[in-house]
């Protein structure tokens, strides 16, 4: 069986992030210019999903100092390595990062026609809570999720 890991992407990855990027979304794309700058930022952190040590998935989670919501801002997996759980663990290791940053919520968006999506997102425990009409280039309605963390208190009082 080929083995498959969760890590922290590196500069190296940015060609593969944004093939798998290309491949996963039609439009709403990440250009390469701010993939680039999402390696580079501190406000963001790129998880990659490999199998048999090429990028079969990404997750973008994003922070704001101002708030204890980290966003997903992007979550994809390549489509012969879908099915296999890699999505569910990308979307772990992103909850994990922010549960240890103190923070009180993660939340991400989908198309309201992305059932494969929303399945996932519930089965990682996540909740819908908003609609937000027209969101995507070609008009369709976004179903916006949360999952609320434990919390420890004020977001970032254990760092
Ligand atoms: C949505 C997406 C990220 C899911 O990735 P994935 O790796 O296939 O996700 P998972 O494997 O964790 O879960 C997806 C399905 O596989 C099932 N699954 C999970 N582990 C499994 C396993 N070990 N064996 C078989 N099936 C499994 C899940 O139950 C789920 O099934 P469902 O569709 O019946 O609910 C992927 O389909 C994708 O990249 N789509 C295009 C981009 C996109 O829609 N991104 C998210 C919204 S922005």
């Amino acid at each position: 069986m080929t083995s498959s890991r969760i890590r922290a992407a590196a500069a190296s990855d940015l060609d593969a992030l944004i093939d798998l990027e290309f491949a996963a979304f039609t439009a709403d794309r990440i250009s390469r210019r701010s993939w680039h700058s999402l390696i580079e930022s501190l406000s963001a952190t790129i998880i990659v999903a490999e199998i048999g040590g090429q990028v079969a998935g990404s997750a973008v989670l994003l922070f704001n100092q101002k708030t204890s919501v980290a966003r997903v801002y992007s979550l994809a997996v390549s489509a012969p390595a879908r099915g296999q759980g890699l999505g569910a663990r990308l979307l772990e290791s992103a909850i994990e990062k922010a549960e240890r940053r103190g923070l009180r919520f993660v939340r991400l968006e989908t198309r309201v026609d992305n059932m494969t999506a929303q399945r996932l997102f519930e089965t990682c425990g996540f909740v819908p809570f908003e609609r937000t009409a027209t969101y995507y280039e070609d008009g369709t309605d976004a179903l916006r999720y949360q999952r609320v963390l434990p919390g420890i208190g004020a977001a970032g009082s254990l760092q």
